[in-house]
């Protein structure tokens, strides 16, 4: 859809203007739309109110606004879900994680934060129907920790051809928080290009919290991850795909101590992802998969297991 028309093809914009424009990284229709026009004319040399005009003209042509209900309706039916490959976690948020939408999960180290991550990058190869939507899988790994092995492991346990679920999974490792941004838009074009149902950001916040680590910084950093955030919103919806994104916390989340840098991302995150899943470990080999947040469904807990089938019903 961002492709159907060129930048400069927009009213009040020239090829010089268009190529300032990409200079910057607005690309396509979208990233213009989505821009105020203050940060247009501070990162180029065109005028704010040149500026204003140019993101009227885009959100036009995208015909952004105000929808009536029946085509919200509409575009509800597009959603389709991938299976965790736990029956009590899918029926916990209400049959898998969502497209068009980001879902979180989050907790303390070793929780099973990645092995769903994991899991969910082989499930949505699956057929529709059987807890897929038959397509592949964007991987922006920040934490060096996707693990090829274990998917092959995973897969060879769905009798799925391993090597063709790993041709099937897009993998970045980011460097930093910068690019990962980077990272994030550069998917765009994979999801235009290829069958894509699923983007993992595993994990979100770790890049982050390793470069913004002074008190002065919060702010800055709590703008770009919902810059980042933001930018992860409109795959979702651009491109009918579910976000994954794993977050690591402090065991007792709901138990803040003095320090603000802990709640990493945690009041952002709050309102930017609408599916979130809070994951402990209990008793033996048992961990806890709570619904802390979701549009539909009451709050709850599934407990599962971690085997080398992957994530399963305990
Ligand atoms: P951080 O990234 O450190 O915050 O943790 P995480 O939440 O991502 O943890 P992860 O998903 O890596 O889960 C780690 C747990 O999964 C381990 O403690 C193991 O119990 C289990 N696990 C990891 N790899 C395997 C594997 O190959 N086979 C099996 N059966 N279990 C595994
Ligand atoms: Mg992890």
């Amino acid at each position: 859809m961002s492709d159907e028309i060129d930048l400069k093809d927009l009213p009040g914009v020239g090829e010089k203007t268009a190529e300032k424009l990409k200079d910057e990284g607005y690309k396509d229709l979208m990233s213009i739309a989505a821009a105020s026009s203050g940060e247009i004319s501070g990162k180029t040399s065109i005028g704010e109110s040149t500026a204003k005009k140019i993101i009227g003209a885009a959100r036009n042509e995208l015909e952004m606004g105000f929808d009536t209900a029946s085509k919200v309706y509409e575009e509800k039916d597009d959603i389709t879900q991938i299976s965790t490959n736990s029956d009590k976690i899918d029926e916990l948020i209400g049959g898998g994680i969502e497209t068009q939408t980001i879902s979180e999960v989050y907790g303390g180290y070793g929780s099973g934060k990645s092995q769903m991550a994991f899991q969910l990058s082989v499930n949505v190869q699956k057929e529709e129907g059987e807890g897929g939507l038959g397509k592949g899988c964007v991987f922006i790994d920040t934490e060096n920790t996707f693990s090829p092995e274990r998917v092959k492991e995973i897969a060879e346990n769905h009798d799925m051809d391993p090597d063709e679920v790993l041709d099937n999974i897009y993998v970045a490792r980011a460097y930093n928080s910068d690019h990962q941004m980077v990272l994030a838009n550069e998917a765009d074009e994979i999801l235009e290009e290829q069958e894509i149902g699923l983007v993992v950001v595993d994990s979100l916040t770790g890049q982050f919290r390793a470069d913004y680590t002074g008190r002065g910084d919060l702010a800055e950093r709590q703008q770009k991850l919902n810059r980042h955030l933001h930018d992860l919103q409109r795959l979702a919806e651009v491109h009918n795909v579910a976000v994954f994104i794993s977050n690591q916390v402090m065991s007792k989340p709901d138990v803040m101590f003095g320090d603000p840098t802990e709640a990493i991302g945690g009041h952002i995150l709050h309102h930017a992802a609408a599916f979130r899943m809070y994951l402990r470990k209990g008793k033996g080999d048992t961990r806890i998969c709570k619904l802390v947040d979701s549009p539909y469904k009451p709050e709850g807990e599934a407990p599962f297991k971690i085997t080398e089938e992957g994530i399963v019903d305990k």
